[in-house]
């Protein structure tokens, strides 16, 4: 039995990685626990997922300043070691990172370095490409900028469109999620 590290995971929306992920803690040898979930939106349906499963959750929907300062706090005082953004729509401040430097990671769905930021599966369709997907990567102080951890490809077939490839790469994030923290730790 692997002695779990703490982890939060910080969501802004629908919370379905968060599922994936709280479900895959509950193996014994998988690296983490999920021991906090913080969103900066009220109105987040992934919420429910915290509280189904009984992990401590928290809402604060509140400047970026206050809400990285209580977040902070939170975090030091649960003994947090891994943060991992789920749909969190939040662009942390450079400070915020650097409080959690290495410990912090994140899912875009694009293949990175391409499609940084928004709207990814339109720019991917829009500039003809054949292939999309997802990367779990380390956050640092640039946006979708830190080194991949793991990256799953999808293709786009003939009548594609932004909500079939989201469909169709969500799928992929649920596993990859899960494979980039085993890997982390050394257990894939
Ligand atoms: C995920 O598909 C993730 O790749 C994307 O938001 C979705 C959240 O879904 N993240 C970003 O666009 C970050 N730039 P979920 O809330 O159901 O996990």
């Amino acid at each position: 039995m692997v002695k779990k590290k703490k982890a939060c995971v910080f969501i802004s929306g629908s919370g379905t990685n968060l599922r994936s992920i709280i479900r895959n803690s509950r193996d014994y040898n998988f690296p983490i626990n999920i021991n906090l979930v913080i969103s900066n939106k009220k109105s987040a349906a992934g919420i429910y997922f915290a509280k189904k499963f009984s992990i401590p959750h928290i809402v604060l929907e509140v400047s970026k300043e206050k809400f990285e300062k209580i977040a902070l706090k939170e975090l030091f005082s649960r003994k947090i070691k891994l943060i991992c953004l789920a749909g969190f729509m939040y662009v942390l401040s450079k400070s915020f990172i650097r409080n959690f430097r290495g410990n912090i990671i994140n899912i875009h769905p694009s293949l990175l370095p391409k499609y940084k930021g928004l709207n990814t599966f339109k720019r991917a369709l829009n500039a003809g490409e054949k292939m999309t997907g997802c990367t779990v990567h380390f956050v640092n102080e640039k946006l979708d900028n830190g080194k991949a951890i793991i990256k799953k490809r999808v293709s786009i077939n003939t009548g594609d469109n932004p909500e079939i490839l989201k469909k169709k790469v969500q799928l992929e994030e649920y596993k990859a999620y899960s494979m980039a923290i085993r890997k982390i730790y050394r257990l894939s």
